[in-house]
Parts: C-alpha cells; structure tokens; sequence
C-alpha cells in the first residue's frame, strides 16, 4: 500500500471517521482494476490506440458528461472535417459549434476552440505534455488533464470526474462530504495514493469503464465488479449512500414563448448571446412566457398558431418552450415589412436547409426539421 495512503488508514481519530476504516478495500485495488480492464473494459474505441493528445483530448471534452454512445456519432465526424488542431484553430467558431450541435453543454464547444487557438499561439501547435502544464488551457479541469496525461504519456496522475468518484467512495466507504473543498481534496489525495506504479493507461480506463458500466448511480452490477470483496459500500448494503454531498442542486424551472416565424421560404433566426445557455448557437427568438406577446404579435399581418409544447432539461433546470409559429405574408409594403423587422430582436432570415446547417439548439432543430 502506497505510504500516503497508509498514513492516512493508519490515523482513526474521530475527526476523519469519514475515512475508510478497512485497508483491505485499497490493498490491489489498482491491480484490481488494471487485470479487470484489460479482459473486461472497453477496447478498440475509436481514440483508443493512440497517443495523439490531440484526439485524446477531443474525445475526453466529449465524453464530459455524455455518453460513449453519443460520442461515437460525432468524434469522426469531427475529426474528418478538423482533422488537427491547425484546422480547428483556424476554423469559424460558428463551424465549430455547428458540428457539435446536439452534443449539449455548448460552453465545451467554445473552450475547446479557445483551447485550440492557445494551443497553436502559445505552444508552437503541440499540446504541452503535462498534467499540470495541460490544466491551465481552457476548458481542461484537472481530472480531464490527468487523463489526457495519462494516456498519451503515461503519467502517473489521477482522474476523479464524477463517475470516479462514485467508484473510489464506494469501495473505500468515504464518507467525507464532497460539497466540503477539504473532504474534497481528501478523496484527491486518496485518489493520486492509490495509482499503479505501472498501467496507468488501463487503470484510468478501468475506472472510467467501472464508473459508466458497472458502478452506476442506480443499481450497480456489484457481482461484475473487480472490487466486489472489499467494496465498503457494497458490504454494508448501501452504494446509493456514496458520495456524500450535501449541497445538492436546486433545480429552477423556466418558462419561454419561442417565435417561430416564417416568411416565404424563409425564417428569422438570432445568435444567443455569448455567455449563458446554449451560448452562441442560433435560435428562435424568445420571450418570458409572462411578458404579454399578445399586444405585440396582435398588429402583425399573416396568422399563427401555438405548436405543442417542449419539455427541455437542463442542468440546472427545467425549461417549458411554447413555439408560437407566425407567418407573415410575402408581399408587405416595404415600410412595413422594415417597420416589422425594426421591433424583432435582431437576427437575420435564412432557409430552413441553411439553418440547419448552423449550431442549433437541439430541441430547436428538432422542431424545425418537424416542419
Ligand atoms: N469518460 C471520460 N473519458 C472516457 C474515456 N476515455 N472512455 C470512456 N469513458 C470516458
């Protein structure tokens, strides 16, 4: 056992009960992990076998918060029309954001240009080929710079996102309350205490592939797992306890009207600003569903009608669209088609097939490839 992770066990004071108190659940728990990943894990994805932090790293802000499933329809895409990271530093951030469009957590998209750029102006087009060194580029968090490190070269450096998390709480019993930055930073020590002297590469896939595949928030395949025998929280019956974290996310709820309006063939899209939600992609127009559109839409010309409404979930909280489709004759007198426009928020008409090449909010493209 690594001699960090022995002093820590060896102290039991009352004040870090919260420790696990078996050194039996970290004895191995890395060979563990790397004998399971190498037969069990996942093999042969498409950035695996390669040590090109490039594509490593694309595929690591990809799979941030979203599944290897999704993953997969985008990353080659991706890497065909941005095949380093030149072409995505050179490319138009809206190309950018067009690609990622339906991948969600659009502010991934921004950094990963910025990054890109930061790459090429300040280190000469080579990632930096640290941990330490990648985690000040944008959009690379510690966790997701360890792993970059660790799998194209080979550094010893620890990754604890959120699935991580759940894996080495549980097997450990740590009961520290991640809301509190010292029990956080504890479960980080632990974390580096307990890394491989050697495969690093496969016990930092291991545990993401434990985390994703077997250790699920619901219902973990205990029986399938590597650490079954001296998982703490399987052995007192209670994965769902672990982690520990107080502060939980108050959800909010929302509620917008989405303008859709149509003229001839065309229709009028606006840029979101560049910070908030879905953060530069192009969208209807929107309106807080109490703010009174009657009077406004009251004086248009052409018709309309109110589409089903969509139910959207963000992080932090629940979005109710109602997509009011208006249409709008062709044929206005000038003045008034340019009075018309003057009062839109401002945006620009396109076809439906060039929006649809543009960043679109999913639940936006969704309604309008409906039509
Ligand atoms: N989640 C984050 N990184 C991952 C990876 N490399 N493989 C599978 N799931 C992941």
């Amino acid at each position: 056992m690594p001699e960090a992770l022995r002093a820590e066990l060896g102290v039991a004071p009352a004040a870090i009960l919260a420790v696990p108190a078996e050194p039996a659940a970290t004895a191995d728990l890395a060979a563990r992990v790397v004998a399971w990943q190498r037969v069990h894990g996942r093999h042969g994805l498409p950035w695996q076998g390669t040590r090109d932090p490039y594509r490593v790293w694309l595929s690591e802000v990809m799979l941030q918060q979203t599944q290897v499933t999704t993953v997969l329809g985008y990353y080659d895409r991706f890497l065909q029309r941005f095949p380093d990271v030149q072409a995505l530093a050179a490319a138009p951030l809206d190309e950018v954001l067009a690609l990622w469009s339906g991948l969600g957590y659009y502010s991934r998209a921004r950094n990963l240009h910025r990054c890109a750029q930061a790459v090429v102006l300040q280190h000469g087009g080579r990632f930096p080929d640290s941990s330490q060194a990648l985690a000040t580029l944008p959009g690379i968090g510690p966790s997701t710079a360890a792993a970059i490190a660790a799998f194209c070269f080979g550094e010893r450096a620890a990754i604890l996102d959120g699935n991580v998390k759940r894996v080495l709480t549980r097997a450990l019993g740590f009961g520290g309350d991640l809301a509190q930055p010292a029990q956080e930073r504890r479960l980080w020590e632990l974390a580096r205490a307990l890394l491989p002297a050697q495969g690093v590469e496969a016990y930092t896939q291991g545990l993401m592939d434990l985390g994703s595949g077997v250790c699920t928030l619901r219902r973990p395949a205990c029986e399938r797992c590597p650490l079954q025998d001296t998982c703490v929280a399987r052995r007192q019956a209670r994965p769902q306890d672990f982690p520990v974290k107080t502060r939980r996310l108050k959800r909010g709820r929302r509620e917008h009207v989405l303008l859709w309006l149509r003229q001839g063939d065309r229709l009028w899209l606006v840029q979101r600003p560049d910070t908030g939600v879905w953060a530069g992609l192009w969208s209807l127009p929107e309106w807080p569903a109490d703010e009174d559109l009657q009077p406004r839409v009251a004086a248009w010309p052409g018709q309309g009608e109110l589409l089903p409404t969509i139910e959207h979930a963000l992080t932090h909280f629940d979005w109710t669209l109602r997509p009011l489709r208006w249409t709008w004759p062709q044929d206005l007198p000038v003045a008034d088609q340019q009075g018309l426009e003057a009062a839109l928020p401002p945006g620009r008409w396109m076809t439906p097939a060039q929006a649809l090449q543009l960043g679109l909010p999913t639940p936006v493209r969704r309604l309008l490839s409906s039509a």
